[in-house]
């Protein structure tokens, strides 16, 4: 994995996006950043050859790759196809300075213990958009007979016994927590027996690490509703799996289409897992059309209208996607509320966009969003990468130049994002840090990675 990418520290670029254009053309949906990080960690499971195919070039899949190779697995990378090879798993301990950078990493314990009996991964901490513990998923891997215990920040975890192989159980989630179903379904494909997850995520990801899974010989049920049947088989062989689109990524362009009130194409995209995303766009007054099956136009409808917005799992409205409708909800006419309830701090974005004119009040949870009839283009900084991606949507639609520091976020879940926006009319530049004196900025503040 040769790509290297700016630290937050060393971030000093910015992105300036000169707004009030109308967007034109067709835009490619690269593959699903979330999808991709845990098929990685999957691939673990695998002591053969494993090929992914439409896996996107961001940061945190470099990162997922530099802790793979950091337990001993072998990657080469060529354009979008990933080669993995976990044939030798050298170290089941995760460094923490990669661990911290990437909470997705947390993941390979699942996978590194059911292919080891033990594996030792730091816990990832909380971040910015909130405390995200892994409570969850230790629970599972403990009814499924590891002894787990948690030392000086680590998570350590053993299966006793000649055989090292987790046991089969039925396990109930307190919540449907995406992360924690990804990794009890990994763990429980090699595990002695049948394994049943109730009130499982249902989220596409989780599917697709399923297909994958299933791909290498592992026999799983119901990915995609709340009970999920894993038998347990003693191994996997090699894939060729190619990953979902972004839905998230395909989201993102849907509503700078609608804030631009434009005319544009996009796909590859799945409508199915977008139906939400869809129906909040309609309702707030977008035209959406399929192309074909995997292909959506969007365009103006009459104006932009209010309308309230609650996140929630899958199939509910995706908190990945808030910050982003929440920039289009600024300049709908009427009162909006945003309400998050999956992560207790993911409103950061608001004092942004209200830099950019917009009209936001935040009490606890929920935004009340006065629209307003139009944004200014200004200096803001990107707490998170969704809070990125909801600046630039903004930008799009503001007066004048807006300039984005926090860039990091950004490429952590968007491939080539400026391009594709080049692509779309828009006209942006991007600074590097020894070039942006001439900018006016506002200052960094350190952020844990989400
Ligand atoms: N939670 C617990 N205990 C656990 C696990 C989760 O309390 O053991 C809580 C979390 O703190 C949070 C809620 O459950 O409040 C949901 O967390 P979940 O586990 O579902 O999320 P995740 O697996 O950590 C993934 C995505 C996120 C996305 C969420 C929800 C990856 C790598 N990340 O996170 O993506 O927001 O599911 O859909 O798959 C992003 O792409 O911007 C992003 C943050």
């Amino acid at each position: 994995m040769p790509e290297t990418h700016s630290s937050p520290e060393e971030d000093k670029s910015v992105l300036q996006i000169w707004g009030k254009s109308s967007l034109k053309g067709h835009v490619t949906i690269s593959g699903a950043k979330n999808s991709a990080l845990v098929v990685m960690a999957g691939a673990l499971l695998c002591p053969q050859d494993c090929r992914l195919r439409n896996v996107p070039s961001l940061a945190d899949v470099s990162r997922m790759g530099e802790i793979l190779a950091s337990l001993g697995v072998k990657l080469t990378r060529q354009g979008d196809v990933l080669d993995i090879n976990a044939s030798y798993i050298g170290q089941s301990t995760a460094p923490y300075e990669l661990v911290s950078q990437l909470r997705a990493s947390f993941f390979v314990i699942g996978p590194v213990l059911a292919r080891l009996g033990v594996a030792r991964v730091p816990l990832p901490g909380g971040c910015a958009i909130g405390a995200r513990p892994v409570d969850l998923h230790v629970r599972g891997l403990q009814a499924m007979g590891a002894d787990v215990h948690i030392e000086h920040g680590t998570v350590n975890a053993y299966v006793k016994g000649p055989s090292r192989r987790l046991k089969g159980a039925k396990i109930y989630l307190d919540y449907p927590s995406v992360g924690a179903t990804e990794t009890l379904m990994m763990a429980a494909t090699l595990a002695d027996g049948e394994t049943i997850l109730e009130n499982a995520a249902q989220e596409p990801e989780v599917i697709d690490l399923a297909n994958f899974c299933r791909a290498m010989g592992a026999k799983i049920q119901g990915a995609g509703t709340k009970t999920i049947v894993i038998s347990g088989v003693p191994s996997l062989h090699s894939a060729d799996y190619a990953i979902i689109p972004d839905r998230v990524e395909a989201a993102t362009f849907l509503v700078a289409g609608a804030i631009t009130q434009s005319e544009i194409s996009l796909s590859p995209v799945i409508p199915d897992h977008l139906t939400a995303a869809i129906a909040k766009l309609r309702a707030i007054g977008a035209l959406i059309t399929p192309e074909s099956p995997n292909c959506l136009r969007i365009s103006p409808g009459h104006g932009l209208t209010a309308t309230d917005i609650e996140t929630l799992p899958y199939p509910g409205f995706p908190t990945d996607m808030q910050a982003q409708f929440m920039a289009l909800l600024t300049v709908s006419e009427g009162d909006s509320i945003v309400t998050e309830t999956v992560f207790e701090n993911r409103l950061r974005h608001v004092a942004e966009l209200n830099r950019m004119g917009a009209d936001i009040r935040v009490k606890g949870n929920h935004a009340v969003i006065r629209g307003v009839p139009t944004l200014s283009g200004a200096p803001v900084v990107a707490t998170d990468l969704r809070a990125s991606a909801a600046l630039v949507v903004a930008a799009l639609a503001a007066e004048g130049k807006t300039t984005i520091q926090g860039l990091h976020h950004l490429d952590r879940g968007y491939e080539n994002l400026d391009t594709k926006l080049q692509k779309l009319g828009v006209k942006l530049q991007r600074l590097q840090g020894d070039s942006t004196t001439e900018v006016e900025t506002a200052p960094l503040t350190p952020i844990a990675p989400n």
